[in-house]
């Protein structure tokens, strides 16, 4: 952008990168450089020092909480905001950032990050004509948490410019994260914003180029991304929710995995193998698949006995049944447990038919989906995907392509305990939206 300020605001200026490389063009430049680490700030004080910086306010403070002067001219807001997820917040901070959202007219999710805070304070900071290039992980054009932001960067911060970085590009060397530079200036509600996907780093040296989008079309929008990809900003929305294509079902509960869960080898042994079905019992399994799991030798199998069936004609699965139905020293017989002892009979995991896809629903990563080509059963370490119409082949390996390609975008929507662990449950699966091109 080709404005000039009279004065620089770098939040969280870390060692002084931005500031420095300011003062090397401009020395006159008012410089204001915030950072809560008292080791930064000295860094940053030597380096602008050493340039002959001659106006610089270097503060060890929370950017958050600033009493900034005001500047009668033009102050251009620059930072790398810190990557600090909601789990690593004060309930002070968060209190905050939701009052501060809503003296903004904002509601903003307790799944925000202090980046999104950042953007909060600046709002405050900022008066009309003010401009502001803040480079950020890219997650918020998309989650629902990024809500706020989007809305904060339309309709408050006035947002002029998108650079996205192509996530292979490795934006940030320490984080497999993708990142977006938001160029803003405030005071205006502009019509359109321009847009443009970056390949190299070395592509952001000069911020121009790009497509405009119509700022209409990205109120409208509740993922940006694809908005934007569309470049003139007509949304070509070929998004749908999961559930729009599928159902979601939970694995099996067996209540007593240690019985129910066997190696091949020891079905064999008990002479049960007939009544037992490869299966899926731990979520690394999908976590570390390809997009595609099989069965394999090594695979554990589930005990899977019809309700029906006539214990006294197979006498080794009777066997095997009525250790289930005694204690062992001072372990009480599985079929008093509270699972087992609600199902009739206790043995019967219920109905169940393979589901062509899996997902896992529960880590500190997000959902992975895979095909599930020769129907293993599923216990409940993963839930299971149930098209509503038949899909063909190709369809169905689209369909977890599409869904694996989204699946840092479904971060956010499940419940996330402390840890950064989260949950998705069937329902909430099934609100996921996602790109289904090919599909729908
Ligand atoms: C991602 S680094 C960016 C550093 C620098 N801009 C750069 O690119 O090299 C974020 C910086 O924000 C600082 N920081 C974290 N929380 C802060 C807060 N509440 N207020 C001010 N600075 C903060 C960190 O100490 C860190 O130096």
């Amino acid at each position: 952008m080709g404005f000039n300020p009279t004065r620089v605001v770098d939040a969280g200026c870390g060692s002084g990168r931005f500031v420095a490389s300011i003062a090397r063009r401009r020395k006159d430049l008012q410089i204001v450089a915030v950072d809560l680490d008292p080791l930064q700030t000295i860094l940053t004080r030597a380096v602008l020092k050493v340039l002959g910086a001659v106006a610089v306010t270097v503060l060890q403070a929370d950017y958050t909480g600033l009493d900034l002067p005001r500047c009668l001219d033009r102050t251009a807001f620059i930072g790398n905001p810190p990557y600090v997820r909601h789990h690593q917040l004060t309930p002070d901070a968060k209190e905050w950032a939701v009052r501060t959202a809503r003296r903004l007219g904002l509601r903003l999710s307790a799944l925000a990050g202090l980046h999104v805070y950042f953007y909060l304070a600046t709002a405050r900071y900022a008066r009309p004509g003010d401009l502001g290039c803040f480079v950020t992980s890219a997650e918020w054009l998309d989650v629902n948490y990024g809500h706020a932001l989007r809305r904060l960067l339309l309709d408050n911060l006035g947002v002029r410019a998108l650079h996205l970085v192509d996530p292979r590009a490795v934006p940030f060397a320490d984080a497999m994260t993708t990142a977006v530079i938001a160029c803003f200036e405030v005071g205006s509600a502009w019509p359109t914003v321009r847009f443009r996907t970056v390949g190299r780093t070395a592509d952001l040296h000069q911020l121009d180029g790009g497509s405009e989008v119509s700022s209409d079309a990205l109120r409208r929008a509740s993922r940006w991304t694809l908005t934007l990809s569309a470049r003139d900003g007509t949304i070509e929305d070929d998004t749908a929710r999961l559930g729009e294509i599928a159902r979601v079902h939970r694995g099996l509960v067996t209540g007593a995995n240690d019985f129910f869960i066997l190696s091949r080898d020891r079905a064999a042994e008990l002479g049960i193998s007939a009544w037992c079905r490869p299966a899926i019992v731990g979520a690394d399994e999908i976590l570390s698949s390809n997009g595609i799991i099989r069965d394999a030798p090594e695979r554990r199998l589930l005990l899977d006995v019809p309700p029906s069936i006539n214990r006294s004609a197979h006498p080794e699965l009777d066997a095997y049944l009525r250790r289930g139905e005694e204690a062992h020293g001072d372990r009480p017989p599985i079929d008093s447990r509270y699972i087992p002892s609600h199902r009739h009979p206790w043995w019967f995991l219920g109905h169940w038919r393979p589901a062509p896809i899996v997902v896992s629903y529960m880590a500190r990563r997000p959902p992975r989906f895979a095909l599930n080509p020769d129907g293993l059963a599923i216990v409940n370490v993963a839930h299971g995907i149930y098209p509503k119409r038949a899909l063909s082949p190709d369809e169905l390996k689209a369909l977890v392509v599409r869904l694996n390609e989204a699946r840092d975008s479904f971060r956010g929507n499940g419940r996330t305990y402390h840890g950064g662990l989260e949950k998705f449950e069937p329902r909430e699966m099934e609100a996921l939206r996602f790109s289904a091109k090919g599909i729908l």
